[in-house]
Formats: C-alpha cells, sequence, structure tokens
C-alpha cells in the first residue's frame, strides 16, 4: 500500500469517527431535549409555562363521552328518558372525565368555579392571608385537581361530610380544605395565622369548583383512581440512605439538589420545594411515608409516572420526610428543656402514630422541632408556576 493511500484511509476513517461522534452527538440531544419538551422544562423555568399536553389530550378524548352525558341527562330533565340511561362520563383512560374549563357556565355559579380554580392553581397570590409556604394545591393534585390518582378533586367532592381518624369527628368538605390549608399549605405561619376561618368565600369557591368537577360523577361512591395508590410496603422496608441516591438520580434535577426547589425568573416556584422552611408541614399528610410513596409512585418524576419501583418510590419517600419542616401547629414548645408547651416527644406521641420521621432521630439528630418559615423573605405570596390546561 502506498504511503499516500494509506494517510488518504486514516483520513477517511477520522472523518467517519467524526461522522459518528457528530451522530452521537446529535442522538444525545435530541433525547434530552425530547425529554426536557415533554416535561416542558424552558416554559416553566420562564414562567410561561401553559399546557400539559398529555392533559390537553386527556381532556379531547373524553369531550365525547361529556357531549353524550350532557344529551342524555338534558333528556332526562325533560323526562324522555330514564335514570337507568344516565352513564358516568368516562375518558378514554377508563376514568371519571371531568367537564372541561370551556363548560364552566357563564353566570354567577361559573364566577365562583373561575375564582376556586384560580385559588387552587395559585393560593399564594388569591388566598395569600393564610398561606404560609410556596406550595399550591394544584402541586400535590395535579392537573389542577384532575388527575386521577394524584388525590383529584372530582373524586373527593361526593365523599364529604365524612368521619374522619385524624380529628375523630365528622368533616365537612370545608373541615377537609381547612386541613390542607392548616398543614400542606403551612396556613399556621400565614400572615393571618391560620387557615381561612369557618364560611369565609374561599371555601366556598373551591368548594364550587370541585362541585362542578364532579359533574355527572356519582355520590359517596369511591371512584376508581380517588386518592393516591400506595404500592404495598416493600419486604425491603424503607430506607432514607438508599432514597437519597433515588433523589440524587430522579429528582433533584427539578427540585434541587438540596429539595429546595427551583425558581423561575419572576421568582416564582417551577419546582416546588420538599422539604425545608417553605415546604409543606409536618403536620401534613404528605411528611407520612406511606402517603408520599403512593403520591411519588404515580406521579413522579413529573411526566414519567409509574417508572419507579416501588421500593424506589417508598425510599425517596423516606428520604424527602427525614429532613427538617415547618413545625406541626399541633406541638408548640421546642425539644429544648424547660421551655412550655407541648414538646416533640409528646407530639409525637400523641398525634404521630405513623409511618414518619416527626420526633425520631435521623442522621444522629432528633427532628420534628420545626424550620420556621419567614414569610417576608418567602416568595409565598407569589407561589407556584402551575401550568394552565
Ligand atoms: C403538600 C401536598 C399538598 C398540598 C399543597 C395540598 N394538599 Fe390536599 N391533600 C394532600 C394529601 C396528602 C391528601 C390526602 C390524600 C390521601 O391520603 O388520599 C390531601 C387531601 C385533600 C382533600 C381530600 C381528598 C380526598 O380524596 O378525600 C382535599 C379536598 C384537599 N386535599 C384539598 C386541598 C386544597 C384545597 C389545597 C390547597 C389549599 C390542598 N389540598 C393542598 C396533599 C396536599
Ligand atoms: C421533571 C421535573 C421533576 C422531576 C424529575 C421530579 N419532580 Fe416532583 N414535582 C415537579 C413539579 C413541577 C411538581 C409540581 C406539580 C405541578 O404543580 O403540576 C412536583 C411536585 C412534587 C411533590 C409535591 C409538592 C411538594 O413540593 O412537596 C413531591 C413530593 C415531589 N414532586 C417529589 C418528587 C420526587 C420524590 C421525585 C423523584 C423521584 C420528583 N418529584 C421528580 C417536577 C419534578
Amino acid at each position: 500500500m502506498s504511503e499516500k493511500k494509506q494517510q488518504e484511509e486514516t483520513r477517511s476513517g477520522r472523518a467517519v469517527r467524526r461522522w459518528l461522534y457528530a451522530g452521537l452527538g446529535a442522538l444525545v440531544l435530541v433525547l434530552g431535549g425530547a425529554y426536557l419538551y415533554r416535561i416542558d422544562a424552558v416554559n416553566r423555568l420562564l414562567g410561561t409555562a401553559h399546557e400539559v399536553g398529555e392533559a390537553q389530550q386527556a381532556g379531547e378524548r373524553s369531550r365525547e363521552a361529556r357531549e353524550k352525558f350532557r344529551k342524555t341527562s338534558e333528556k332526562l330533565a325533560a323526562s324522555e328518558t330514564n335514570v337507568a340511561n344516565l352513564a358516568i362520563p368516562t375518558g378514554s383512560d377508563g376514568f371519571f372525565a371531568p367537564p372541561l374549563e370551556d363548560e364552566i357556565p357563564e353566570d354567577d355559579f361559573g364566577e365562583s368555579i373561575r375564582r376556586g380554580r384560580e385559588i387552587f392553581l395559585n393560593p399564594g397570590a388569591n388566598a395569600t392571608e393564610f398561606v404560609g409556604n410556596s406550595l399550591a394545591c394544584a402541586n400535590c393534585h395535579l392537573d389542577a385537581g384532575r388527575r386521577p390518582n394524584s388525590a383529584p378533586m372530582w373524586a373527593a367532592a361526593g365523599m364529604y361530610p365524612t368521619f374522619r381518624g385524624k380529628n375523630q369527628m365528622i368533616n365537612t368538605m370545608e373541615d377537609r380544605m381547612n386541613g390542607c390549608f392548616t398543614y400542606s399549605m403551612n396556613g399556621s405561619q400565614s400572615p393571618s395565622g391560620g387557615p381561612p376561618p369557618p364560611g369565609h368565600q374561599i371555601y366556598k369557591d373551591l368548594e364550587s369548583y370541585f362541585h362542578w368537577l364532579a359533574t355527572g360523577a356519582p355520590n359517596r361512591v369511591d371512584l376508581p383512581g380517588s386518592g393516591y395508590p400506595t404500592p404495598d410496603k416493600p419486604e425491603a422496608d424503607y430506607d432514607p440512605a438508599r432514597g437519597e441516591k433515588v433523589f440524587e438520580a430522579q429528582c433533584a434535577v427539578c427540585h434541587g439538589d438540596d429539595g429546595q426547589g427551583r425558581q423561575d425568573m419572576n421568582g416564582r416556584y417551577a419546582f416546588p420545594p420538599l422539604w425545608g422552611p417553605d415546604s409543606y408541614n409536618w403536620g401534613a399528610g404528605m411528611h407520612r411515608v406511606n402517603t408520599a410513596a403512593g403520591f411519588i409512585y404515580a406521579n413522579m418524576p413529573l411526566g414519567l409516572p409509574y417508572s419507579l419501583s416501588p421500593q424506589d418510590a417508598w425510599d425517596v419517600a423516606a428520604y424527602i420526610n427525614s429532613h427538617e419542616r415547618p413545625p406541626d401547629p399541633r406541638q408548640t414548645g421546642s425539644i429544648e428543656e424547660g421551655d412550655p408547651g407541648m414538646s416533640v416527644a409528646e407530639a409525637a406521641e400523641r398525634f404521630h402514630d405513623h409511618m414518619g420521621y416527626y420526633g425520631r432521630e435521623v442522621r444522629g439528630t432528633v427532628i420534628g422541632a420545626g424550620q420556621d418559615a419567614e414569610p417576608a423573605d418567602a416568595p409565598s405570596a407569589t407561589g407556584t408556576v402551575v401550568p394552565e390546561q
């Protein structure tokens, strides 16, 4: 082989390799880009997120089911048919299909529904006085309370009043919402110092929204897709140390290495905090490992539901809930001796007979005393960016 030919060959070899690398690079870019596009990352961070494609498609598919329901119910009102013909509106995913936003009536009731929806999406801005962190109802009840297996509001609406073990009494829907304001939204550290008082317009508007979402749903039936579907506790139990690895690999990209979320250019959270002073408090349902495991299993990482194994979901739930967060408002006083009020140990015994780390020792420290939110510094008045659908 002549030297020239050899040179040519190595040159063409190099060219081929270069093309290969370029191709690989392009593939990585395309795949990475597709993932970011899927989760709407750019718009979330720019603060211009408007739609969740998946939710929109599901909406389209359920439109037909709702149309059929409306026609039968109109006939029913005109006594041309009987109740047996009235089918439950069901989406193509097999779950109940709530009405779409453009079906909100143009009347006074519709106004209340719209206000309720706005509060649900951004309580920091629309219920400012009663919110003590930077979360939104819709951060834990996804797609504005529409998504099955994300404790959707169409499933909750027909289940209240009911008896609740947590406070040992009959709870109306207002009482139930009061609970999420007090604990999940850390209302006890809000500007007003508590959740909205009984009978407040905020409850009425939220209840209008939920009641409307449940249009056509049967009353007092535990519908498929209600609550969070917690998988059975794995045989290997749950473990925050294992969970830390899951967190780093699957969650930190959005929620931050320190779990404190990420804010957009306007200072609003594009990705909400999972612990620390601006998250849900020690009394919230989400601090229970089993509850968080169910939410995470069915809903996180965002855009990739059911992608974690039950073991990983339990472990990562244990990890995020083994960090300090705002105090349980039922507990006053600190771990320090001589402080008046209920100690963490007492509160742990009275209120925390469940799977969680309140009052337990984690990585060498007893946690539960709580981290105070500072409403003045926290961007809570602007809340979290929740995409419109
Ligand atoms: C940090 C997450 C979180 C936030 C924020 C949150 N919730 Fe909840 N919510 C929960 C959990 C957990 C449950 C219990 C679900 C279960 O165990 O089935 C729940 C349950 C509910 C229920 C009863 C659901 C049912 O099926 O019985 C209602 C109603 C509700 N929340 C309303 C609200 C409202 C209104 C807001 C905002 C003011 C809100 N939530 C904010 C986590 C949250
Ligand atoms: C692609 C980005 C992304 C990834 C990855 C992701 N999340 Fe989330 N997460 C979100 C967003 C956005 C919300 C709020 C949902 C909404 O408002 O629609 C959220 C909400 C939550 C919430 C309820 C709100 C709160 O702040 O407590 C928890 C808990 C949670 N995520 C845990 C996790 C865990 C655990 C993982 C890893 C297994 C994870 N997330 C991965 C984007 C993400």
